[in-house]
């Protein structure tokens, strides 16, 4: 899914909190979302996601060349995973239900997720016993589902354990490559980061400071905000 960003501003009560020109960000682009607490990351993925409104400007969205009704075929996962008071089977099954599929073709797509991401001798277990990491793969698990062009990743190992985050990685870079979803992450992991994004936008205060390749940006970035960010000096 082709994204361009077209002057979005978002202000709360006054204050400036993003002011983003312009961007694109090309089918099946894996871009990271790096920058300073506070500096607009989430803000700028939930407007993508429609979940926030901007207080000005506008995001188009592009599929096989025609502009796409907004929001039809993207997903979220967030930092803390919130799952369905359910087994992790249903978990994963419930936007294939939604969206009327077979049972016989919900119940092997739910097993090839499972066998992908190793969920599959929890399939049967509760949701409020998993562990962060395993609870985060079936939030994963849920999103990719019904194969969704964009998938939007806010903070999405920050809390969970080094295994769970490997297993996570792969299957977003298998997600890419294999399926070309396009993939936006918000980290504030930089050796994540250059692992992952094939690109990378930097935001500082609300603003794009640098857009570009990942591994180069991050080796031998344009912007000596980008440099001082890299380095650790720019925390805040
Ligand atoms: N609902 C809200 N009401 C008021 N201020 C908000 C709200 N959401 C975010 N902000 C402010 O907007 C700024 C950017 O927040 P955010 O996008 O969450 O930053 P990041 O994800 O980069 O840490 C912060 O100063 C934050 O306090
Ligand atoms: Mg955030």
């Amino acid at each position: 899914m082709n994204i361009f960003i077209d002057k979005i501003i978002k202000e709360y009560d006054g204050r400036r909190v993003l002011d983003v020109e312009s961007l694109q960000i090309k089918d099946g682009a894996f871009c990271g979302v790096i920058g300073p607490n506070g500096s607009g990351k989430s803000t700028l993925l939930n407007i993508i996601a429609g979940l926030t409104e901007a207080t000005s400007g506008q995001v188009f969205y592009e599929e096989h060349g025609v502009t796409e009704p907004p929001f039809k075929n993207m997903t979220m996962v967030f930092q803390a995973p919130y799952l369905l008071r359910t087994t992790v089977e249903k978990n994963i099954a419930y936007p294939l239900k939604l969206r009327g599929w077979k049972p016989q073709d919900i119940d092997k797509r739910v097993r090839e997720l499972a066998d992908e991401l190793g969920l599959t001798d929890f399939l049967k277990h509760k949701s409020w016993n998993l562990s962060g990491g395993e609870a985060q793969k079936v939030a994963l698990a849920r999103a990719l589902s019904f194969r969704p062009d964009l998938l939007l990743l806010d903070e999405p190992t920050a809390n969970i354990d080094p295994a769970a985050t490997a297993e996570i990685e792969r299957m977003l870079k298998k997600t890419n490559e294999e399926e070309g979803t396009t993939i936006i992450v918000i980290t504030h992991n930089l050796v994540q980061a250059k692992r992952l994004c094939k690109e990378i936008l930097l935001l500082n205060k609300g603003e794009a400071v640098e857009f570009g390749p990942g591994e180069k940006m991050l080796r031998n970035p344009d912007n000596e905000l980008t440099r001082r960010f890299i380095a650790g000096e720019i925390l805040t």
